[in-house]
């Protein structure tokens, strides 16, 4: 059974990963001008693909496990947990309308316009998320191991990983 400390460290580095490729892909895309634009296109629409797969598994277990078992806990951080939740809708906006960017980009050779507001969205997107998984570390693990005994820490863990084991076949 994975720990919970385990548990978060992996899934910040790996919400990070993507988010880091992403943003390369983005930096091509910028740089490299207009004969490499195809190339790139496809490695950026790749690369925020899997970073739609992580994201969606990401909402949902904290959705779905993580804010109602703290919610349950610890009620004082309603706030917090309204704001991340607010976080995640804001997220997938975001995600969205640079996955249309992309499509559009790719059927359009002169997308002047497109690749201004490509570089403007992924941005924007990138530093929403780094900025997402910096608040959860501070108020989601910093809480858990200051205000949950370690009965309500192994309950916690249960539960993640019984989430996990349905969702992913443990895999992650
Ligand atoms: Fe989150």
């Amino acid at each position: 059974m994975r720990s919970l400390s385990t548990f978060f460290k992996k899934e910040e580095k790996s919400v990070l990963h993507q988010v880091d490729a992403l943003n390369h892909s983005l930096t091509l895309l910028r740089y490299e001008g207009k004969l490499s634009r195809a190339q790139n296109v496809k490695i950026a629409t790749r690369e925020i693909s899997l970073l739609t797969k992580t994201l969606k598994e990401h909402r949902s277990l904290q959705e779905k496990v993580i804010f109602p078992f703290l919610l349950r806990h610890i009620p004082k951080k309603e706030p917090v947990i309204g704001f991340l939740r607010s976080d995640h809708r804001m997220i997938r906006e975001y995600k969205i309308k640079l996955k249309a960017l992309l499509v559009k980009i790719s059927k359009n050779a002169n997308a002047v316009i497109e690749a201004g507001k490509i570089q403007e969205t992924g941005i924007y997107l990138v530093s929403l998320l780094r900025h997402h998984i910096e608040m959860e570390k501070e108020n989601i693990e910093k809480t858990i191991r200051a205000e949950l005994d370690k009965d309500e820490k192994k309950d916690f863990e249960r539960q993640i990983n019984r989430w996990l084991k349905q969702h992913n076949n443990g895999k992650r």
